[in-house]
């Protein structure tokens, strides 16, 4: 059995028509983490709430561990589903110490015990020196660590964050993303992250579960969301892509678009009409003898790679060039015929 369990769960905010969570089923396994990843408005904080208790389902159940916190005629409080939050702004008591701040969860506990799991907590997140400062002497990635503590510090079920990156920088969120997510592992904590950036979510996530307006649009690795986007929306959503119209081939293994023939991956089980492709940038390469040739239109600068867009004879001017990455040491010039293959692996049927 999973150990978190939501089924048909639904909501829909007073007064509004379109649900905000849509008959969303997902199974998440102890100490798994797991990061909801879509735009702004998508039902992502909804789902993390309804999960907390915060907010309470149109319909559906919701199981964490053996009990269920939620269904048609109960509701499990906040306050015992065993749920720790680490909001976006990280909530911390501006007036209370960083020890204080921790113990203040744990409420039901002795003295003694409280003093000794702060420390215990704050050691964790390596602040071991830092109980008797206040929130305002504290750096945002210390903070963050401090919202971590307090959240692990009454050995929740499970670990619920908003938004966690958001608020720092993008150096220190490279770095928060590392710790956070190496303190979950070494407590074998359970978390549920909820996150627009991608960034966030391939460097942190077990699987993704990508959201668009309330529905779920696909739960996978983060190598397999990537690789085999299942829609146009994931495709789009999560990375770069190029999506062309085909049709397939008669041997099931390639498919006729406007640049040409594309290899698949592997070999479709069964015929299939109209179809959409999506072509990864980087499974385009540059050779010199390429399969594929066209003239490059324009080039933006990424600092890692060099984005080339590229169009070939086969195209029409109303037709989107193609978006390849190139390395960024290799000179190209815009005018200039390019030639290249494309990757297989890279290359997704999508619905
Ligand atoms: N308390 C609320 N009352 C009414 N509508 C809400 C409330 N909270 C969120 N919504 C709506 O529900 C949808 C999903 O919101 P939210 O879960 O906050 O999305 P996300 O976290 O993915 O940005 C949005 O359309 C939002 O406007
Ligand atoms: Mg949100």
């Amino acid at each position: 059995m999973s150990f978190i369990q939501l089924q048909q769960v639904t909501k829909i905010y007073h007064r509004s028509l379109k649900p905000a969570v849509d008959n969303m089923n997902l199974e998440i396994e102890k100490g798994e983490i797991v990061t909801l990843l879509g735009p702004s408005g998508c039902g992502k904080t909804t789902t993390l709430r309804m999960i907390a208790g915060f907010e309470q389902p149109t319909a559906g159940m919701i199981r964490i561990g053996d009990q269920i916190v939620y269904n048609h005629h109960f509701s499990l409080p906040p306050e015992k589903r065993g749920v720790g939050m680490v909001f976006q702004d990280y909530a911390l008591f501006p007036h209370l110490t960083i020890e204080k701040n921790i113990m203040f969860g744990l409420n039901k506990w002795s003295a003694k015990e409280r003093k000794e799991r702060a420390q215990e907590v704050l050691e964790l997140v390596g602040l071991g020196n830092f109980a008797n400062r206040y929130p305002h002497e504290l750096s945002g990635g210390q903070q963050q660590r401090v919202a971590l503590a307090r959240a692990l510090a009454p050995f929740p079920n499970v670990v619920l964050m908003d938004e966690p990156f958001s608020s720092l920088d993008a150096g220190l969120r490279e770095k928060m993303r590392h710790e956070i997510t190496a303190i979950l592992r070494q407590t074998n904590t359970t978390a549920i992250l909820v996150t627009h950036d991608q960034k966030d979510a391939f460097a942190v996530s077990d699987r993704i579960v990508v959201m668009n307006e309330g529905i779920i649009q696909q739960v996978a690795t983060p190598k397999e969301m990537y690789r085999c986007p299942k829609n146009c929306f994931v495709a789009q959503f999560v990375g770069k892509t190029n999506l062309l119209d085909g049709t397939i081939c008669p041997d099931l293994k390639h498919v006729n678009t406007h640049i040409g023939r594309v290899c698949l991956p592997r070999r479709l089980e069964r015929r299939m009409e109209n179809v959409k492709v999506s072509i990864r940038p980087e499974g385009c390469r540059l050779s010199k003898d390429g399969k594929y040739c066209g003239i490059v239109e324009r080039i933006t600068y990424s600092g890692e790679y060099q984005e080339l867009f590229v169009r070939l004879s086969t195209q029409t001017n109303d037709e989107d060039p193609l978006i390849i990455y190139a390395p960024i040491d290799q000179d190209v010039e815009i005018g200039s015929v390019v030639s290249f293959d494309i990757t297989p692996e890279l290359v997704a049927l999508v619905d």
